[in-house]
């Protein structure tokens, strides 16, 4: 991405907040766009915020002023952009809506960049006019703090559109790890089933959820455990990513346990709440 490229991040929840924040706070000016006014002015309030906490974690110069933001709920915003990243829920459907949305108001070379946890980019891909601009990138949560990326290549995604994904992300600091499409790619395939059989354990009574994640790091040296993970993620976006992976592969690994989807019906959605595994 070269200085005159512009970006545009839709949905402005958890992900596409901290997408936001890293791309002011690297100096890349980004429209925001969400269907709801209350989630942009949490994400006003929380994007400064979340800049100086990745300058002093030393994730984000102090010498870069931070690049405008500009918040709205007109999709066709992104009109200008010649970068789309795409973040609002893990529902099929809204993600399918959005992209045919998307692709009517886009400019025909912009490259449209998917968050998804888990849907393959070439299913999101057949709702729109050019799906060769498609290509995926999984940020993780934070995405201000954690600087690698995994980047997936659908089986229809142009070289050029990935190219300039990567440039994109090189301008922002971040390293690229390439993948190939599949549901979950790598992380998600390996990360939400090791999730769902943690719940499982502490429901079975084997373990409470703080001794499931003092083993994943005293033992295996994770730096949190996959409980706390779950909860930093949202427990909401666990069960619907396990509901993707479990759709698309028909493997019971994948079926969200009793715990996860009770959580989930008590409001209990983790960090963003106040309350999941842990209590914040
Ligand atoms: N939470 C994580 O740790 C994490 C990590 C990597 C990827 N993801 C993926 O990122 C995406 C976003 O997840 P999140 O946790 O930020 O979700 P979230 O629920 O916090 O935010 C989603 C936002 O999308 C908005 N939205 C819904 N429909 C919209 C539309 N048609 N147009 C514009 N905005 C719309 C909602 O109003 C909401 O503000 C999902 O695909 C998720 O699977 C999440």
């Amino acid at each position: 991405m070269t200085g005159n490229e512009s970006l545009a991040v839709v949905g402005a929840g958890v992900m596409g907040t901290g997408i936001a924040a890293l791309a002011s706070g690297s100096g890349v000016p980004v429209v925001l766009v969400d269907i709801d006014a209350a989630a942009l002015e949490r994400a006003e309030q929380a994007i400064p915020r979340h800049i100086r906490m990745g300058q002093l974690h030393g994730k984000l110069s102090r010498t870069i002023a931070a690049a405008p933001v500009r918040y709205t709920t007109a999709l066709s915003a992104v009109g200008d952009a010649d970068v789309v990243i795409e973040a609002i829920v893990e529902a099929t459907e809204a993600k399918a809506k959005v992209y045919a949305e998307l692709s009517a108001v886009v400019r025909p070379t912009a490259v449209l960049v998917t968050n998804t946890s888990g849907i393959p980019v070439d299913e999101l891909a057949q709702h729109v006019q050019r799906p060769e601009r498609v290509v995926g990138a999984h940020f993780m949560n934070p995405a201000y703090m954690i600087r690698t990326v995994e980047v997936i290549r659908g089986p229809r995604t142009a070289q050029d559109a990935l190219d300039r994904l990567i440039a994109l992300l090189g301008a922002l600091d971040d390293e690229a790890i390439v993948v190939n499409d599949g549901p979950g790619f790598v992380v998600n395939r390996i990360l939400q089933r090791m999730i769902n059989e943690s719940a499982r354990i502490v429901s079975e009574g084997l373990a409470s959820a703080a001794d499931v994640d003092r083993l994943f790091k005293g033992c295996l040296g994770h730096a949190t455990g996959p409980l706390a993970t779950a909860d930093l993620i949202g427990l909401d976006n666990v069960v619907d990513s396990l509901r993707v992976l479990h759709e698309r592969t028909g493997d019971s690994g994948y079926e969200p346990c009793d715990l996860l989807t009770g959580l989930v019906a008590q409001g209990a959605f983790g960090r963003k709440t106040g309350r999941g595994f842990f209590t914040y």
